[in-house]
């Protein structure tokens, strides 16, 4: 493939900024080593953590489309950057759950590390102003966030990802407790796996260990928070 060049940035998130490029169809991504938790509240830097997500989240992408997800992931350009197809995004943030953790296991009193019965799909109105407010199905459709149609297909997809990619994390020992999707819709209206996945956007405990493989290591003030993401890369890319 030719190569594509940035030009002018279009968007610029907490975790990554978006550059538009000279193929309307494609933009780039460009990972930034910032963190921030609790709807930024929370600020502070993770060294190196803008080339690791790019690397596993484009590794994970690419394995899922070899499984049947359709994903916005087009190439590689270099540590830190990435060409995908050009989305409008769904404003949802998708939560998939195989065991209690975090504002679940708040919300309902659970211990965390309580194994679900079955996995939990939960959605939150991607909205920044108003702290990402849980949203159901209904909330969706009268608000028209997506149509009955797209959100069938996101669910499907999402429970898909959450079988392959829990089977997949397990072979390197890893579990995957939690993780928050995000779709897109492209000019034709194809429904595709957007954002990212990697140790921002999921849980990962260590399967032996239990120990935290993820952002809660900086959310919660763990320590170790870059060996812990480098771990998740070495495990999965052997880097
Ligand atoms: P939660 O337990 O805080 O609701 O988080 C559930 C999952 O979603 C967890 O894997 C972390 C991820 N997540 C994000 O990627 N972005 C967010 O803004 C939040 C709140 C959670």
């Amino acid at each position: 493939m030719e190569t594509v060049k940035k030009t002018e940035q279009l968007y610029e998130g907490k975790a990554k900024r978006v550059y538009a490029t000279a193929n309307p169809d494609y933009c780039i991504v460009s990972y930034k080593d910032d963190a921030t938790a609790f709807n930024g509240l929370k600020k502070g830097t993770i060294a190196g953590k803008g080339a690791i997500n790019n690397r596993v989240s484009n590794y994970l992408m690419q394995m899922l489309e070899q499984n049947g997800i359709p994903t916005h992931f087009v190439m590689e350009c270099n540590e830190r950057e990435t060409v995908v197809k050009k989305v409008s995004i769904v404003p949802l943030e998708v939560i998939v759950r195989n065991i209690a953790a975090g504002s679940l296991a708040k919300r309902l009193g659970l211990e965390e590390g309580t194994k679900l019965k079955r996995p939990v799909l939960e959605f939150c109105y991607k909205n920044d102003a108003l702290g990402d407010p849980m949203v159901n199905t209904y909330h969706i459709l009268a608000m028209e966030f997506a149509t009955q149609e797209e959100l069938d297909l996101i669910c499907q997809y999402s429970f898909k990802i959450n079988d392959v990619l829990s089977e997949y994390l397990k072979a390197v020992n890893i579990e995957l407790i939690d993780f928050k999707l995000e779709f897109g819709k492209t000019a034709d209206g194809t429904i595709l796996l957007a954002d990212e996945i990697s140790p921002d956007t999921c849980r990962f405990w260590d399967s032996v260990s239990g120990q935290k493989l993820d952002k809660d290591r900086f959310r919660r003030d763990l320590g170790g928070v870059e060996d812990a993401y480098q771990e998740v890369l070495k495990r999965l890319l052997g880097e």
